[in-house]
């Protein structure tokens, strides 16, 4: 596993009032991530699903030109199920999974075990050089709402640099609601979800403690923010109240 990170040290940052951990991936345990995925998160597999679908259509096996070798950056990795979903439509593909959390990386590793074309990195998103591409595709899921909106800004930015022309960037994301009326709608959907799926409480009440740490913006303003970066054929491809995958292709 390589370690992009410039230290190893644990930096508490203040943002508001919110003293955050540099290590926002300690959060889970990923003994049990994957098992509480599709209890914890509505519409898990239309979100990701249609993440790897998006891909696939620009660059798969029955994409024009899709026999050459794919590669894809998976930003905030954790334990590779973005690029298991991608893999499942690109089965050839390179993958490179980056995440900050070691431990999240190691499920990774287990996850594709034996595997030469997937690379790990250790590294901070928001503070870490990206790995060089040209990537095919950089995708990213629940991972880039807990940088600083002025951090999802500089991270769209970058990826825009490593993409190759025409590359994709794929985020399935946790967002805001554009009003306090609809936060609230969006919350009772998450909550009747998650009751409804027989999600532990314990784990629920687990999962809202994570959620102080989210730093979530509306959909509208991150679609704006890839144009602004450079970004085309931008859209949110689906969308389930708080949870949303959307898209931009480099010219
Ligand atoms: C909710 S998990 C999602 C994991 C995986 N992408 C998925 O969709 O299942 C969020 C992941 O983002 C990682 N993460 C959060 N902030 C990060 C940062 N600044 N740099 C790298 N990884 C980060 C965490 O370590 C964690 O593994």
């Amino acid at each position: 596993m390589e370690d992009l990170r410039r230290s190893g040290e644990l930096r508490p940052s203040v943002r508001g009032d919110i003293v955050v951990q540099r290590t926002v991936g300690e959060l889970w345990n990923p003994g049990s991530f994957d098992s509480l995925r599709r209890q914890l998160i509505p519409s898990f597999d239309l979100l990701y699903t249609c993440a790897a679908e998006a891909i696939a259509h620009s660059f798969g096996p029955k994409a024009p030109g899709g026999n050459k070798s794919v590669k894809v950056l998976d930003l905030g990795a954790g334990t590779g199920l973005v690029s298991a979903a991608i893999r499942e439509l690109i089965p050839d593909c390179e993958l490179v999974l980056l995440d900050q959390s070691e431990k999240m990386l190691a499920k990774a590793e287990q996850r594709f075990a034996g595997d030469d074309a997937i690379r790990l990195v250790t590294a901070d998103m928001a503070e870490n050089p990206l790995p060089a591409g040209p990537f095919d595709a950089v995708v990213s899921g629940l991972a880039i709402h807990h940088l600083t909106h002025d951090g999802k800004r500089d991270l769209f930015a970058r990826i825009l640099r490593v993409l190759r022309p025409g590359g994709l960037f794929v985020n399935v994301e946790q967002v805001a609601a554009p009003t306090d009326r609809l936060e609230a709608l969006y919350d009772q959907r998450h909550e009747s979800h998650v009751q409804s799926s027989g999600t532990p409480a314990e784990e629920w009440a687990a999962g809202r403690e994570r959620m102080k740490f989210d730093i979530c913006a509306d959909v509208e303003s991150q679609l704006r923010w890839l144009r602004e970066s450079g970004f085309t054929d931008v859209d949110c491809l689906a969308k389930d109240h708080r949870f949303a995958t959307y898209t931009g292709r480099r010219p």
